[in-house]
């Protein structure tokens, strides 16, 4: 079997600008088209996965590295994990500024012995990698965030793209890759959801947004609170390692999220190479590429969905 990617770029409330449908569309299918490509030459999952989350965070469009949320007080500070689910090790930061791609300091920590760095440790780590300054902070972003200043912060985030649509909320970016030698890895990158109050901590450096074991691999995005309740990312991956049908975990999981009310995505794999979604927001921005085809959810009904494309 070839290899399997799926990526997001968020997920939140509907997209009303069918331009900026149109625009995320093309963007998804081009990021997703070539970390494919670079699978199916042969790199390891967990390679592909660091380069298609480097390849998302420079895409300002999308909730991470350049172009991430503003907080409450009007920086930025981003979060990422890696996970190789052959391995079955996560490594992230939290809380991390002025770094152009946070994921690769998640992905030098992947051979650390302490292995997840909140602010201060991330960016003591950015120093010694003799990474170079960059500021990720958008024009868009900060009109953003100096409208919400004028408006005495009405709006609990900011929006899941980086559009001018103040219905569209919610991001991160995630990537899942099932390499060609059946090896999986994940990874999850964001700027949180904006406006937070300085130190809160998203779930995507945490087991609940990202997790793999050999047998699944899943990344979340949504708002973190809610992923975290539900553990949801390594609730997933757990039920299906430990036997379950994908097609059903994915069905459970989503079936006791939305009686709890929560608002988020998830994208997944399985090492038999099933392509899995869901969602219990109105859009969910994912796209996926099956070896032979691209496909996208950007046009799913609103509220509980969730697909699953067989191998
Ligand atoms: N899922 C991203 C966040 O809530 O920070």
């Amino acid at each position: 079997m070839g290899p399997k990617v799926i990526i997001h770029g968020g997920a939140g409330s509907a997209l009303h600008d069918q331009g900026g449908l149109a625009a995320v569309r093309q963007e998804l299918h081009a990021i997703v088209d070539q970390i494919y490509q670079r699978a199916k030459g042969g790199h390891r999952a967990v390679d592909c996965v660091v380069y298609g989350c480097q390849l998302l965070e420079d895409a300002p469009r999308f909730n991470a590295g350049y172009g991430s949320v503003l907080q409450s007080d009007g920086q930025v500070r981003m979060s990422a994990a890696l996970m190789d689910g052959q391995i079955q090790r996560l490594s992230g930061v939290i809380n991390v500024s002025r770094v152009a791609h946070p994921i690769d300091l998640a992905a030098h920590l992947q051979g650390a012995e302490d292995r997840v760095l909140s602010d201060v440790g991330s960016m003591e780590l950015a120093r010694e990698l003799a990474l170079p300054l960059f500021d990720p902070i958008t024009d868009l972003r900060l009109r953003e965030w100096m409208q919400e200043r004028a408006n005495h912060f009405q709006r609990a985030m900011a929006g899941v793209v980086a559009e001018p649509d103040p219905q569209a909320r919610r991001g991160t970016i995630g990537v899942v890759v099932r390499d060609r030698d059946g090896r999986l890895a994940v990874g999850t990158s964001t700027g949180g959801k904006g406006l937070e109050r300085i130190g809160r901590v998203s779930d995507a450096a945490t087991p609940a947004g990202t997790y793999a074991t050999p047998q699944a691999a899943v990344s979340c995005t949504g708002i973190g609170e809610d992923i975290i309740d539900e553990c949801f990312a390594a609730r997933v991956v757990i039920r299906i390692s430990d036997g379950m049908a994908p097609e059903t975990a994915l069905a459970k999981s989503f079936a006791e999220a939305t009686a709890n009310q929560r608002d988020f995505g998830a994208i997944g794999l399985t090492q038999g190479g099933d392509i899995l979604w869901g969602k219990t927001s109105d859009v969910l921005l994912a796209a996926y590429h099956t070896g032979e085809t691209l496909g996208d959810t950007l046009d799913q009904p609103h509220g509980t969905q969730m697909g699953r494309i067989a191998a």
